[in-house]
């Protein structure tokens, strides 16, 4: 079994990866900025029988980041992280504010990067050691009015590549895409019209979780 560490673990796509790798009897490290999300996953996740910790970690905050990992990975032996945390800001590129800019960069990129090389030396003591680097199509082509975003998901997008290269027979790293989900991600834009008729996250999360064990390089979804 696995001890996963989630970030963006209390809603979306997270928490429904965080409860489907439950179920099936890993420990989940959910993380997380806001403490209540996390609480009720984890909550869920006692009642269906199964093991989860809850650590609120800003992943653009780099000294609490390294402070709250290092504290994980001393009470925790944790072999498999999935990037998951991401925000999107969308509009004409005109339109998007430095502070848009610069939050979507910290979060997406900074936060991602950061996060992979604190817990990098931990996985690669382990045989098993796996990432899960949370992309989205906007990682695979430019769209209109997702300017920084897709610029955001290519960074992740080469970084995964380059350390699956540089990696290589040392630790599964997986770069994940997937289209539109139905979650609190877009909430703060009006950027989708009917989110209702985007795919659920756990159906996502579910198939993720099917096309790894099927033992795809890359998944996409
Ligand atoms: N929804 C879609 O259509 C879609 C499509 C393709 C890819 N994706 C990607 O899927 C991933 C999950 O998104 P989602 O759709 O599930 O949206 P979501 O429900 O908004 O989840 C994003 C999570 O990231 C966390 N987060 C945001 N900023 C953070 C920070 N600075 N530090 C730590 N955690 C932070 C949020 O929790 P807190 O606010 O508590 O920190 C939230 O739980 C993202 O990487 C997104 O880019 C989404």
């Amino acid at each position: 079994m696995n001890t996963i560490l989630i970030t963006g673990a209390g809603t979306g796509l997270g928490k429904e990866l965080a409860l489907a790798y439950a179920k099936k009897g890993n420990t989940i490290i959910l993380t997380g900025r806001k403490l209540l999300p996390l609480k009720e996953v984890q909550l869920l996740i006692e009642e269906m029988g199964g093991h989860a910790e809850v650590y609120t970690i800003d992943i653009t905050n780099i000294s609490e980041l390294e402070h709250s990992v290092h504290k994980i990975l001393k009470h925790h032996n944790v072999n498999f992280l999935i990037n998951n945390a991401g925000i999107g800001s969308f509009g004409p590129f005109t339109e998007l504010s430095l502070e848009e800019i610069e939050t979507m960069i910290n979060t997406n990129v900074k936060g991602t990067i950061y996060m992979t090389k604190i817990v990098l030396p931990h996985l690669l003591k382990h045989r098993n050691g796996k990432v899960f680097n949370i992309i989205s199509t906007a990682g695979q082509k430019g769209k209109v009015n997702e300017s920084v975003y897709v610029a955001s998901k290519f960074a992740i997008r080469g970084f995964t590549e380059s350390l699956q290269k540089e990696l290589e027979g040392k630790l599964n790293i997986k770069a994940v895409y997937m289209g539109g989900m139905d979650t609190p991600f877009w909430e703060k834009s009006d950027h989708i019209k009917d989110k209702s008729r985007l795919r659920s996250p756990k159906e996502i999360a579910e198939k993720i979780i099917k096309e790894d064990e099927n033992g795809t390089d890359d998944i996409f979804v």
